[in-house]
């Protein structure tokens, strides 16, 4: 439908917390996700959660192949993700690096739990319920994030593991932001 423009850092509506969707199956619902299918593409992200382009619902979206910005990663399906719940399993936590949309240019090594169950519906309100690890369990925690109104910067243990992608890893092709 529209690429929108995506908030980042700093603005307030990303630290509030989203409603639950209640309606399935509406045009609003339909264009929400539409929006981010193609604002999510046009930036080369991994993932977009619905606070990003100011709407406080608890969508996000993810995956769909290696991106741009992640080129190793895992292939992780491509996934509307509604009223999430997570359950972490055991397996403890592992740091990886981190970026996101909102906050451009970016990196820093945010721990994540290695093992989850996600539960909650599609665009139609049909249940999803998987149990996930890696990268794929990374990208949903990091979305759900969003949806409590957490950044990953706030995760991060050691600010000296924080900066401009660039610097970090140099020389390497960065996608635009
Ligand atoms: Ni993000």
């Amino acid at each position: 439908m529209a690429i929108k423009s995506i908030i980042r850092m700093g603005d307030a509506r990303l630290l509030l917390v989203s409603a639950p969707v209640h309606e399935f199956g509406t045009a609003q619902l339909r264009g929400l996700i539409s929006d981010m299918e193609d604002t999510m593409k046009a930036a080369g992200g991994a993932g977009l959660a619905a606070p990003q382009i100011g709407v406080l619902q608890r969508v996000v979206i993810f995956g769909g192949g290696r991106t741009a910005r992640y080129p190793d990663a895992d292939a992780v399906p491509y996934t509307v993700l509604i009223n999430p719940r997570l359950k972490p399993l055991r397996g403890g936590r592992e740091e990886d690096w981190e970026g996101c949309l909102s906050v451009p240019g970016m990196r820093g090594m945010v721990p994540r739990y290695r093992r989850l169950r996600y539960r909650g519906s599609d665009e139609s309100g049909r249940p999803i319920d998987r149990t996930v690890s890696g990268f794929h369990a990374r990208v949903v925690q990091h979305e759900v994030d969003h949806l409590d109104g957490v950044l990953y910067p706030t995760r991060i243990k050691d600010l000296r593991k924080f900066g401009f992608l660039a610097e970090l890893f140099p020389g390497q092709e960065v996608a635009d932001e």
